[in-house]
């Protein structure tokens, strides 16, 4: 496998258009995004039509910007990779559908790429000694699953949410408190300093046999606090809530991670997907790893959050292991990526 081999990255499966080139398993000439936050936080979370009209704008000037950032041709391009699943339909199709046109017109080969196991290589660009077996949880807007990469490219569920992502707990969380949209970030901002125990909020899932999450319960128990307490006249905590807040979801998460180690007896563990930018996450990981002598792997938080490295990464190592994609390649919105865990009861 050449490993001077530069690859196009493409993704567009939800809101954010991105736009990376990379050289062979992990160096980075290029990772651009164009943000569509702005679009859709009116709307307290993602407009699918929307997202498509405004992907359609950005993706040609961003390849483009990357190609000139990089001082690269279209010529030195040896491999286009796209994210073609899961995600939402019209933001995959202006994805896969430029991918595939740029394969046509510069002759280079093509593949879609899994956009889960794309967050899983943010972990091994940023660790490229990372080797399967080893568990990620995936924490996105979209997606809460702990993935076992087995060995190669194949890959276990273990587990998933039953309702919310936890992304998405965040993001109704910030929207019931009148805060803006991504409501992650914003929730982790007024959390800081704050008292995380002022509200026992509901821990999803706690204490139960499998890896399994939910994230109803608290946004639940969260609604139902600040209507009383505006029902009743009261001033609402709103960092206090916050703090408690994002403790009942960390807690849920690493609970679960530690009762996944147990079930597989892998001890190394990474996380991705934009709530594994959450410093909270990451801190309460970094120690239980310490306490149970588990090697933990955190992406930087630029490579939790959507980008295109992590898909180029991805379609480089898919490439390097014999698979293509032909002009026959259409979005899968409901692409899994693994096999489901067979369950003992
Ligand atoms: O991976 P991502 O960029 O897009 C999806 O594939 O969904 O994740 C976005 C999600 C949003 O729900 C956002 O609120 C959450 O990740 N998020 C965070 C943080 N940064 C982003 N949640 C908690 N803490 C953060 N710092
Ligand atoms: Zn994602």
């Amino acid at each position: 496998m050449n490993s001077d081999l530069v690859t196009l990255g493409i993704e567009t499966s939800c809101d954010d258009t991105a736009v990376a080139l990379l050289r062979g398993e992990n160096e980075v000439f290029c990772d651009l995004t164009s943000s569509q936050t702005a679009a859709h936080s009116p709307f307290g979370g993602v407009l699918p039509e929307l997202a498509s009209r405004k992907h359609q704008e950005a993706i040609i000037p961003l390849i483009r910007g990357a190609l000139s950032v990089a001082r690269l041709s279209p010529r030195d391009v040896g491999l286009i990779a796209v994210t073609a699943g899961p995600g939402l339909m019209g933001s995959l199709l202006v994805g896969v559908m430029t991918a595939k046109a740029l394969s046509q017109g510069w002759g280079v080969p093509l593949i879609g790429v899994n956009h889960l196991e794309g967050h899983m290589f943010a972990n091994i660009l940023a660790h490229p000694g990372l080797k399967p077996p080893f568990l990620c949880l995936v924490v996105s807007g979209g997606h809460t699953e702990m993935i076992l990469a087995v060995e190669g490219r194949d890959y276990v569920l273990l587990g998933s949410t039953r309702d919310d992502a936890a992304g998405e707990a965040y993001d109704k969380a910030a929207k019931l408190l009148g805060l803006g949209y991504p409501g992650g970030p914003e929730i982790e901002r007024r959390a800081a300093g704050r008292d995380d125990g002022a509200f026992a909020f509901p821990i999803g899932m706690k204490g139960t046999k499998d890896v399994e999450f939910s994230f109803s319960g608290v946004k639940t128990s969260l609604r139902t606090l600040v209507e009383r307490m505006k029902a009743n006249g009261e001033e609402i905590p709103t960092s206090d809530i916050c703090a408690s807040f994002q403790r009942a979801v960390t807690e849920a998460l690493l609970s679960k991670a530690g009762l996944a180690v147990r079930k597989t007896g892998v001890k190394k563990v990474a996380i991705s997907g934009g709530v594994a930018a959450n410093a909270a996450l990451r801190e309460g990981l970094t120690e239980l790893g310490r306490e149970n002598g588990w090697e933990v792997f955190l992406p930087p938080k630029r490579y939790c959050t959507d980008n295109a490295l992590m898909i180029a990464a991805a379609g480089y190592a898919a490439y390097a292991a014999g698979v293509r994609s032909d002009l026959s390649l259409a979005p899968d919105p409901d692409w899994s990526v693994w096999r489901e865990a067979e369950r003992k009861t």
